[in-house]
């Protein structure tokens, strides 16, 4: 009969038998289905697992940070960090389209990747987490295709690898209760969606150091907020996106011309619709006293209060 114990037992026999002695590569995201995917892999050939983190300068505050934690100290994994803060700041320069933004991450993310990993020899293996939902999406059992518009971490179909999809017949609730039978810790099996472009596309316009600054920090208290409220696990999404606009303030007796911060919050069952969530006041006016207070260049909040449709959920 089927148990969480059973898949994990099974599973990892049939990596072990594919894998004989080879080595397996993974793209960490830092996401629930690579994580789960790591971690599964890791416990079933240790060592021969490398995972690679490319940081794009588009996480959130912490994240990389925690991702490495997590990985090579509580779990003993082998990550390699690629730094391509710079690489990705200097292609985004002078770009406002978020098409355009979307493409150049999404492609740069490969090259990095591409270019990293055939610096690593003897890697037979990629392995992905695709869930079997991203399989009945693209409507394949390969399934490549799948995220590679859309993730960072959709990989192109590459030649050099054979895939290895363990988790390719699980769906999310699924994965996220293997995750936790793992030993993941409840901030990335519960971590709420963030799309691949990451800040790319809540800094609105052009990407700069500055304005992605701004976003973090502004986020980062909006998420300490929210989950003080106890409010984290029923609100499906929610982050603060920077507009390209700024307006005057005053702050003392002094005029000011600054920036304002979105802030988004919505409830949703799948993200294809979506609702704005009902926070309460006083939460809200502790978001955004903190945002004007704590972080410099803000000088007013904004909460959006449209559904999806007509509006999306991202502001890009
Ligand atoms: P929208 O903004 O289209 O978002 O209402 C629906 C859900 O998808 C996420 N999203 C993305 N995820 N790459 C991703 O991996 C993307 O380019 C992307 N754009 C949006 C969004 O965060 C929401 O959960």
């Amino acid at each position: 009969d089927w148990s969480m114990a059973n898949f994990i037992e099974l599973e990892m026999k049939k990596i072990r038998e594919k894998v004989g002695d080879k080595q397996v590569l993974c793209a960490l995201s830092g996401g629930v289905d690579s994580s789960v995917v790591a971690v599964l892999i890791h416990k079933a050939i240790g060592d021969q697992l490398t995972c690679m983190f490319v940081d794009h300068n588009l996480n959130r505050k912490g994240e990389v940070e925690q991702v490495m934690k997590t990985f090579t100290e509580d779990f003993d994994m082998k990550v390699i960090k690629i730094d391509a803060r710079e690489r990705f700041m200097n292609k985004l320069k002078g770009v406002s389209d978020p098409e355009k933004k979307r493409k150049i991450i999404g492609n740069e993310f490969i090259y990095v990747f591409d270019e990293e990993s055939s610096k690593l020899k003897d890697m037979d293996f990629l392995a992905q987490g695709t869930l079997y939902t991203d399989i009945i999406e693209s409507g394949t059992t390969t399934a490549q295709t799948i995220k590679s518009h859309h993730n960072v971490g959709g990989l192109p179909e590459d030649m050099r690898f054979e895939l290895i999809e363990p988790l390719n017949t699980l769906f999310k609730d699924e994965v996220r209760a293997l995750g936790l039978e793992l030993g993941l810790p409840e901030e990335i099996v519960w971590r709420q969606p963030f799309p691949g472009p990451g800040l790319g596309i809540r800094v609105l316009g052009e990407v700069t150091e500055e304005k992605l600054e701004i976003v973090r920090e502004a986020d980062y208290i909006l998420r300490e907020e929210i989950k003080k409220a106890g409010l984290d696990r029923d609100i499906w999404q929610y982050f603060a996106v920077l507009p390209d606009i700024r307006s005057v303030g005053v702050m003392g007796d002094a005029r000011t011309y600054d920036y304002a911060v979105g802030i988004r919050a919505v409830t949703s069952i799948d993200g294809m619709t979506s609702d704005w969530a009902r926070i309460p006041w006083d939460v809200l006016e502790k978001i955004s006293v903190r945002i004007v207070n704590e972080v410099k260049h803000v000088n007013r909040v904004l909460y959006d209060i449209t559904s999806k449709p007509p509006a999306t959920i991202e502001w890009e």
